[in-house]
C-alpha cells in the first residue's frame, strides 16, 4: 500500500513537473470557475505586464470584502493566445478570456480611425496621446449610455468593449545596418518587421526599408536571430525585455511613433460585471488606477539607461544609443507625408477629417502644417 501511494505520488509529482499544460489544457482548464482571465503578449516587467498584475491584486483586494467578486489570472508573453487570435476568442470564446491589451497597430482592421494613433511625429509624447484620447473618443468610439455611464465599443457591432488607454510608450529604431540618418532613404538596407497597419508600412517604405509584416510580438526575437529580418520599432522597454538587443547593433532614439494598447472586454464580461451600478462602480475604480499607474510608468525611461549599461558593458560601443536631432526629425517627417502626399490625404479621409483636426491642434511644424492643409482642403 505505501509504495502504491509512493508510485502514485511519483507519478503526479512527475505529471506536474514534466508536462507543462498544452495551451488547449490551459484553456480548457480556465472554462471553469468565477476566474477572469487576461491574456497579452509581452514579458511582466513591461508597463502592460505590470499593469496586468497590478489589476488581478486590486481585484484580490476587492474579494476580501466581498464575496463573490472574481479572481483575475493573467497570462502574459502569448502562452495562451497572441494578439490577432485573442481578438476572436473573445468575440466568440467569452469563456476562455475576459481581458487582453492588443496595441492599437493590430485593431485597424476592426476601427480603421485608430489609424490615426500610428501617424509618425504626430504625437510629440505619451501625455499628448492621452489628451487627444480623452477629447476624440466619442468620435473614436461607438458609445452607449445606459444610466449614469457610458460605455465605449470598439465596433458597430458592440463586441468589443474599451475600457480604457495604456501607454506602452514611444517607438525607437533599432537595426543590425548602419542607419545613414541624414541620407534620402535613411532606413535602406534593412528589413524591419512592423506590425500589420497601413500607416506603418507607408512611413517605413517613404524611408527606404524593407519590411516584414507580423504582427506577433513573440516572433520578433527569433526571426532577429536567423536574420529573416535585422530591424524593428519598439519601445525601449520592449526591446529590453524582448532581449532584442542582442541581436541589434545599432539603436537610433526616434520617439518617431505611439505605441499603445486598448484594454477590451466583451458583451458578456459587461452582462456579468458591470450591469449592476455598483459593482461597475468598483471595477472603473480598479481600472481607473491601473490606467493611471501605467501611464504614468517610468520604465521605458529605465529601460533606456539599463540598455546603456548593458550596450557600455559589453564593450559594444562607447556612445551606444544615437539620437535623431531636430533638423534630420524634421527631414524623416516631411520625406515621409510631402513624398506621399496623396497617401495622407486617403488615409485622412478615411479616419475623419474632425478626428485629425483634434490631433493636430494649435501646433505648427511637420506633420501638423501638412495635415492641416489636407484637412482644410475642401476637394
Ligand atoms: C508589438 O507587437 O511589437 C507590440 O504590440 C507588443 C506589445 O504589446 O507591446
Amino acid at each position: 500500500m505505501y509504495l502504491n501511494l509512493f508510485s502514485l505520488m511519483l507519478m503526479l509529482y512527475s505529471v506536474t513537473i514534466f508536462a507543462a499544460p498544452s495551451q488547449d489544457q490551459l484553456k480548457e482548464k480556465l472554462k471553469l470557475g468565477n476566474v477572469i482571465v487576461f491574456s497579452h503578449v509581452v514579458t511582466k516587467d513591461t508597463p502592460k505586464g505590470k499593469g496586468a498584475e497590478q489589476l488581478k491584486q486590486l481585484v484580490k483586494e476587492q474579494n476580501k470584502s466581498l464575496s463573490g467578486f472574481p479572481n483575475v489570472q493573467v497570462y502574459p508573453d502569448s502562452v495562451l493566445f497572441d494578439d490577432n487570435k485573442v481578438m476572436d476568442a473573445l468575440a466568440k470564446d467569452k469563456n476562455r478570456v475576459q481581458l487582453a491589451a492588443p496595441s492599437i497597430s493590430k485593431l485597424l482592421t476592426i476601427n480603421s480611425k485608430l489609424k490615426i494613433f500610428d501617424f509618425p511625429f504626430l504625437f510629440l509624447t505619451v501625455d499628448d496621446v492621452s489628451k487627444f484620447y480623452e477629447v476624440a473618443r466619442e468620435k473614436l468610439f461607438v458609445s452607449k449610455k445606459v444610466g449614469d455611464s457610458t460605455f465605449w465599443y470598439l465596433d458597430e457591432d458592440k463586441k468589443y468593449l474599451v475600457i480604457g488607454l495604456w501607454h506602452g510608450g514611444m517607438k525607437q529604431i533599432t537595426s543590425d545596418e548602419a542607419i545613414t540618418v541624414s541620407s534620402d532613404k535613411p532606413l535602406k538596407g534593412s528589413k524591419f518587421r512592423i506590425q500589420s497597419s497601413p500607416v506603418i508600412e507607408q512611413v517605413f517604405k517613404a524611408l527606404g526599408a524593407e519590411f516584414k509584416l507580423e504582427d506577433d510580438f513573440t516572433k520578433v526575437y527569433k526571426k532577429l536571430k536567423t536574420k529573416e529580418i535585422n530591424g524593428q520599432e519598439n519601445t525601449w522597454s520592449n526591446i529590453v525585455t524582448g532581449k532584442f538587443y542582442e541581436e541589434q547593433k545599432y539603436f537610433l532614439e526616434t520617439n518617431h511613433s505611439y505605441l499603445g494598447y486598448l484594454l477590451i472586454t466583451n458583451q458578456s464580461f459587461h452582462d456579468e460585471h458591470l450591469k449592476n451600478p455598483e459593482n461597475e462602480k468598483r471595477w472603473q475604480a480598479i481600472f481607473d488606477t491601473v490606467a493611471g499607474n501605467v501611464n504614468q510608468s517610468t520604465d521605458n525611461a529605465n529601460a533606456k539607461e539599463s540598455l546603456i549599461s548593458i550596450l557600455q558593458k559589453d564593450g559594444k560601443k562607447d556612445q551606444p544609443i544615437n539620437s535623431l536631432n531636430a533638423q534630420d526629425r524634421e527631414k524623416w517627417c516631411e520625406r515621409i507625408y510631402e513624398g506621399q502626399y496623396s497617401e495622407w490625404k486617403k488615409l485622412v479621409e478615411e479616419i475623419g477629417k474632425d478626428i485629425v483636426q483634434m490631433a493636430i491642434q494649435n501646433k505648427t511644424g511637420c506633420p501638423h502644417d501638412i495635415l492641416r492643409s489636407i484637412v482644410n482642403n475642401p476637394s
